[in-house]
């Protein structure tokens, strides 16, 4: 894993818009996955104003990572519907090249096997990115998921729950359920760019990267994958306990490597 550790939110967001950027412009039909919630906000806002600036996403496509179950298809917090907010029609990508599971269908495991066939159709994704619970969640792969795990359903936890209520008008009405990617699926992209701020993340983020590869914290799954990018601000470094080291290396990098 390459962990920065940036001066503030802006610079992660920049870091995350650059390698975002860079695939974009090294290939023009890349595929990439996107997360819902707070963290990836300033990553959008930044892609919209590079759009604004000449960057094109006529031909990407776009992956979510995850969907409630039951939510109204144009409900403002379907995560399809939070991504065509403040993703997709900011940058100009068109609606049928946004993917998601459909947490409406009639049968569910048949729409989470569908939507691992249109991820594999597709190619796979080139950069996930993902953000991390305070818990160490991965997409909604809670404490405890398989780190084999495909897309399924999966039950929130009371925090997850608790965390997300704060986009509802009441905790009741958040979903209790989800479909979501699975750990092996998210381990396929193949560069996964993960996005922490706040210090309320800084226990999750040192499980993730420093701590054992356990089911307790699924981010920590991400040990395995080749090309993990992990871009923190001060608060989510907190209890990083090689933070120097990793300040060294991203100083003395190569400066013709990118993320
Ligand atoms: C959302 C997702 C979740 C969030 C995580 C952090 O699509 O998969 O794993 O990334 O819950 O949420 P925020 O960024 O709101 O703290």
């Amino acid at each position: 894993m390459e962990v920065v550790l940036c001066d503030d939110e802006h610079e992660v967001a920049r870091l995350a818009a650059d390698a975002v950027e860079a695939l974009v412009r090294a290939r023009p039909a890349a595929v990439l996955g996107v997360a819902t919630g707070s963290t990836p906000l300033g990553l959008y806002r930044e892609l919209a104003r590079r759009h604004a600036a000449g960057l094109r996403f006529d031909e990407v496509s776009a992956f979510l990572l995850d969907e409630y179950v039951g939510l109204p298809p144009r409900h403002p917090q379907s995560y399809r519907e939070v991504v065509r907010r403040e993703l997709a029609a900011p940058v100009g990508l068109a609606d049928e090249r946004l993917h998601g599971p459909d947490g409406t269908a009639a049968d569910l495991p048949a729409e989470c096997a569908r939507y691992e066939a249109v991820l594999a159709a597709a190619g796979g994704i080139d950069l996930q990115v993902v953000g991390i619970g305070a818990n160490g969640h991965v997409a909604f792969n809670e404490p405890s998921s398989s780190l084999g795990s495909r897309t399924r359903i999966k039950t929130l936890t009371p925090r997850t729950r608790a965390d997300n209520a704060r986009f509802f008008a009441s905790p009741e009405e958040v979903p209790r359920h989800v479909l979501t990617q699975g750990l092996a699926t998210v381990l396929e992209a193949r560069h996964v760019v993960l996005l922490a701020l706040g210090v309320a993340k800084a226990g999750a983020v040192a499980a993730a990267v420093e701590g054992p590869l356990s089911a307790r914290c699924p981010a920590s799954v991400l040990q395995l994958h080749p090309h993990v990018t992990v871009l923190v601000d001060p608060g989510a470094a907190a209890s990083l306990q090689d933070a120097d080291h990793y300040r060294q290396v991203w100083r003395d990098k190569p400066h013709w490597q990118g993320l």
